[in-house]
């Protein structure tokens, strides 16, 4: 018997998830025949949820706060920007049985600067405020368009020194406190910490965002983070947050579960319009 692919997002919380919308839209465009749900998995149900999903017509699953680490450690195989993330957030059954691992929210950040926005990562001074999961999971993705140079900022120095030691075989990182930004300027800051869920800010200093610089906050919420109007103050070039991300990190699970590239202007433009 056939049974329709089944797909979901697993979280806690999860209710005010984008993902099934965003998947909807994608199945409706691309004409695929799949259904997308939503499950409130804490971490302590995720093994047996996972197992009992791929068991019954389940083909892929992204895995949002607090699972990423745990998913992770499910998969039976990982890509590189997964492993190196050290967080899974797409989960795809492979024809043989084993579940592939994978980290789309670099890449999603990457095509949403690039191809939406226009902010080019090459030869860029780029800086990353926060040392946490959020930002070890997009250090790959924008190194590999090489850039002139990363610097990581956060509160707690050792982490940003950690993390930049994880990822040292690739590339130097600049590792240090917010203290220590001041007299240098950059090209794009990237604000990967959590303190936009708190309406709350990192100390940044002025004149840390070069002439022309554009900033982006990885969260998203429906009016300015306080991240995003720290950088309209500066006179950004572009102040932008983590809804084009959120949308092309969904395309890219998309693809990788049903080898084919939704558009997502649309998808975008609809969920921008919503919030307005
Ligand atoms: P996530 O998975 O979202 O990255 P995390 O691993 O808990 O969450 O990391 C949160 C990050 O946001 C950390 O870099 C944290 O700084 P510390 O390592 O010093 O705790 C940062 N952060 C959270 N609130 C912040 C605030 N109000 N100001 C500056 N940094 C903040």
């Amino acid at each position: 018997m056939s049974q329709i692919d089944r797909y979901a997002v697993f979280g806690s919380p999860i209710k005010h998830s984008k993902s099934p919308r965003i998947h909807k839209l994608f199945a409706e465009q691309t004409q695929q025949v799949m259904e997308y749900g939503t499950e409130l998995v804490a971490a302590e149900q995720f093994a047996t949820a996972v197992k009992e999903f791929f068991a019954n017509g389940g083909r892929g699953l992204n895995c949002t706060v607090p699972l990423k680490e745990l998913a992770w450690a499910y998969a039976d195989l990982r890509t590189e920007r997964a492993e190196l993330a050290k967080a899974v957030n797409t989960l795809a059954l492979q024809d043989d049985g084993r579940i592939l691992g994978d980290n789309t929210d670099g890449i999603g950040l990457v095509i949403d600067l690039q191809n939406n926005h226009g902010i080019v990562l090459r030869q860029k001074q780029v800086l990353i405020l926060g040392a946490g999961g959020a930002s070890r999971g997009i250090i790959l993705p924008i190194m590999e368009q090489a850039p002139q140079s990363i610097t990581i900022a956060n509160r707690t120095v050792a982490k940003a020194l950690t993390l930049a030691g994880d990822f040292s075989h690739k590339l130097k990182i600049n590792a240090c406190g917010y203290g220590d930004l001041k007299g240098h300027s950059f090209d794009l800051i990237l604000n990967a910490t959590s303190a936009s869920l708190s309406d709350e800010l990192p100390p940044l200093s002025p004149g840390l965002l070069a002439e022309r610089g554009s900033c982006y906050d990885l969260a998203y919420a429906n009016k300015a983070t306080a991240f995003v109007s720290w950088a309209r103050e500066q006179q950004a070039s572009k102040s932008l947050d983590g809804l084009g991300m959120l949308v092309e990190q969904a395309a890219e699970a998309f693809y990788l579960w049903r080898g084919i590239r939704p558009a997502t202007a649309p998808v975008i433009e609809m969920l921008e319009a919503e919030r307005s």
